[in-house]
């Protein structure tokens, strides 16, 4: 496993690569939802690279950029167990140089839900994403379904831009409770952590309503918020039932949609979503 810190080396690197790449692009402190994207491009591609990089520009100033929890040494071990190629791991520097003036914005899938809530976080999603598919050139690049708001933008980046590349959504790894995997389950306390189920109940309950036939949007919104409302030690943030593709709001359950939310335990805001 190479494990490069430059843009010149990682450029170099793919100049020598030979056959399909497959991209995972990370920012650290792996679970097993990163490692089931690293696996599926292991067994999809003749070259594996994942990047480590813990994005600044996606942070509001409210939030833990610099708390964001890392361990660069267990990740680098769990990444050569799974036969990685290549890690890069650039520095603040070497995506953002002091003279750095250049974003990449995608316009109406990044406005509600999570856009509405951080404020500037897809511009820095998507800037650098856009960064790491020119450095990488993947064949193939896979993100996690947990953060479905995040791979609708990156997909319409992708189309919009023309970029020469496959996005594949891989589904959430869950723990045996149904809490979906996420770096961020570190910073809650065993009562919240236990609090935290209620999330994947809630989105089972609508996914229940929706298969027992239920197509008033409304009702199923209605009806996770009163189960999440029932959990002391839960917040939330949003409860939404929309299209799968635009992210609008729907009346009618009546196409693909995203049943999704966000809740806060404590300090700690989660989000996790289920596809009707
Ligand atoms: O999903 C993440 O970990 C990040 O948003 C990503 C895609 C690595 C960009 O920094």
């Amino acid at each position: 496993m190479e494990i490069v810190e430059t843009i010149a080396e990682m450029k170099a690197l793919r100049r020598q690569s030979f056959g399909s790449v497959g991209f995972v692009p990370t920012m650290g402190y792996l679970h097993d939802g990163h490692l089931a994207l690293v696996k599926r491009a292991r067994n999809e591609n003749s070259v594996v690279v994942v990047s480590i990089f813990v994005n600044p520009t996606q942070f509001g100033p409210a939030e833990d950029f610099s708390a964001y929890p890392r361990d660069t040494e267990r990740d680098l071990a769990l990444l050569e167990k799974e036969r990685t190629d290549i890690v890069f791991m650039p520095s603040d520097k070497e995506v953002y140089p002091e003279a750095f003036s250049s974003w990449v914005e995608v316009g109406k899938v990044t406005e509600p839900l999570e856009g509405s809530r951080r404020p500037g976080h897809f511009k820095g999603v998507t800037t650098v994403v856009a960064k790491l598919f020119n450095i990488v050139e993947p064949t193939r690049a896979y993100f996690g379904q947990k953060d479905a708001q995040q791979a609708t933008v990156i997909k319409k980046m992708v189309a919009d831009l023309n970029m020469n590349l496959e996005i594949i959504v891989v589904p959430t790894v869950r723990e045996s409770d149904g809490v979906a995997m996420s770096s961020r389950n570190v910073y809650l306390n065993p009562q919240e952590r236990q609090a935290a189920a209620v999330l994947f109940r809630a989105l089972t309950l609508a996914q229940g309503l929706w298969k027992g036939g239920e197509r008033n949007a409304e009702r199923l919104r209605q009806e996770m918020v009163s189960l999440i409302s029932k959990e002391p030690l839960a917040k939330i943030d949003y409860v939404s039932i929309a299209d799968a593709e635009t992210l609008e709001e729907l009346l009618e359950i009546d196409r693909p949609a995203l049943a999704s939310l966000a809740v806060r335990f404590g300090k700690t805001r989660l989000i996790d979503n289920i596809v009707l």
